[in-house]
């Protein structure tokens, strides 16, 4: 069973992109075959500045390497890399109806927050559908927000399977609902888009003062505190064992424990949980002969698979 997954590097990874995302991938490693990649030609359609993206690219790898991304038991790779997908991109583009993905509403959703309306964020499904198709995914697990790209991608592989005959794997959504909305530090859900994320790998002074902004309300330290209704204890109980849960929500029940003990306790228990994460990547920060051998590793690999299923797709569409 192959299970692939994409992220896109257009900002800095955070906690709400580690639970839900990226822990969920480093745990598929023990069920299938994982494939990942960083998305860096998706992020071409809302980061215009070459030298941030280039780095947010490079910084994604080590992110994922740190948090437990396998590179001998699984395939991780750099989109662009592989550039046999925006050829993939192509023949697809000549079965996609319109009407499939005027459909979609991640374009308008993108456009209502300042995106700018380019060709390239219309077709976004396209390439997302040739990252899947290019390597015969089973599995694609994903959160809700991007269910709509893999029915997509089935309906693009059955109109071309049915004009040029089996050539594609039908893949299989796998959605995460299980997995919860990760709140930012103004309570709203943390996304790079917000500018209220909370990453994991900041260096410690950064952290606590990211932890410290965290916006709460005025009720003075001694006074009693609904736990059920501020955004340190979300964050916390995300992280934190049922005991130190419970013992938390006991503390703010009983008055006399401030936002700032609590604050304190979430920058201990976010240290704490990241601490050997933080240190492997810190040893792999310093090895970037190492970390460019897996990349290169990672695009031979991935481009080895990608040319076998290119070459089914060249010949029935009359290409070769
Ligand atoms: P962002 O909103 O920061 O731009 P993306 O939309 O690129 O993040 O999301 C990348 C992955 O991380 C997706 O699979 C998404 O489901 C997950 N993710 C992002 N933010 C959250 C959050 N606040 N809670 C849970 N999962 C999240
Ligand atoms: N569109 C996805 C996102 O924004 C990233 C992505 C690109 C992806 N290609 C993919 C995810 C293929 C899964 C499979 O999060």
């Amino acid at each position: 069973m192959r299970i692939l997954s994409g992220i896109q590097p257009s900002g800095r990874l955070h906690i709400g992109n580690y639970l839900g995302m990226i822990r969920p991938m480093v745990e598929s490693q023990q069920r299938g075959e994982l494939f990942c990649f960083i998305a860096n030609m998706h992020s071409l359609t809302s980061v215009t500045d070459s030298a941030l993206l280039r780095s947010n690219t490079d910084e994604a790898i080590i992110d994922l390497l740190a948090l437990g991304i396998d590179p001998e038991k699984s395939l991780l790779w750099v989109q662009s890399d592989v550039p046999e997908v925006a050829e993939l991109t192509w023949y697809l583009n000549c079965v996609t109806p319109m009407g499939l993905l005027q459909r979609c509403h991640s374009y308008k959703d993108k456009v209502a927050k300042g995106i700018p309306a380019s060709s390239g964020l219309f077709t976004y499904p396209v390439l997302m559908a040739a990252d899947i198709l290019m390597y015969d995914s089973n599995i694609v697990p994903v959160g809700k927000d991007q269910k709509q790209h893999v029915e997509v991608t089935r309906d693009i592989a059955i109109k071309f399977n049915t004009q040029y005959g089996d050539t594609f794997v039908l893949p299989e959504p796998e959605i995460r609902d299980d997995i919860a909305v990760i709140p930012g530090i103004d309570g709203q859900k943390m996304s790079k888009s917000y500018d209220n994320t909370i990453e994991m790998f900041l260096p410690q002074k950064q952290l606590r003062k990211k932890i410290m902004s965290i916006v709460t309300d005025s009720t003075p330290v001694e006074e009693p505190k609904d736990p059920d209704n501020n955004n340190v204890y979300a964050i916390y109980k995300l992280f934190a064992a049922a005991e130190e849960t419970a013992a938390m929500a006991e503390n703010y029940r009983k008055g006399g424990y401030g936002y700032g003990d609590a604050k304190k306790a979430l920058y201990e228990l976010l240290l704490d949980h990241f601490a050997e994460a933080r240190k492997k990547r810190e040893e792999l920060e310093s090895d970037l002969g190492f970390i460019r051998e897996i990349r290169g590793k990672g695009a031979d690999k991935a481009r080895a698979v990608a040319a076998g299923v290119l070459d089914r797709v060249r010949k029935v569409t009359g290409m070769s």
